[in-house]
């Protein structure tokens, strides 16, 4: 089920912003002009990868440095070997609406 997490004009590239929710914690950043929602939970031992750093699409988690691509959530390096669970957005209006059961 879609929920509104954001307004589009709060998401910037290069940025993160983090919406508490029942269901989970979700990241929400722009790439590429793309609008994209990752659950914050880094698949190789749970961190809050949102505190990762940004680097042209990617995030690298802060704790032990795995790297997952931001539009396909795909793990690139060790440790991680899972991908990243992201979550479909659509655009309503100014309104950034992520489906997730909440
Ligand atoms: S918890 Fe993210 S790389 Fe280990």
């Amino acid at each position: 089920m879609y929920k509104k997490l954001a307004r589009l004009n709060e998401i910037k590239e290069g940025l993160i912003k983090v919406v508490e929710t029942r269901y989970a914690s979700i990241a929400i950043t722009k790439v590429a002009d793309k609008i994209i929602a990752f659950e914050d939970v880094c698949t190789h031992d749970g961190e809050s990868i949102s505190n990762g750093k940004l680097e042209s699409g990617s995030i690298v988690c802060p704790r032990h440095f795995a790297k997952f691509e931001l539009v396909s959530g795909k793990a690139l390096c060790m440790p991680a070997t899972e991908d990243l669970t992201l979550f479909e957005v659509r655009i309503s209006g100014e309104d950034i609406e992520v489906d997730i059961e909440d």
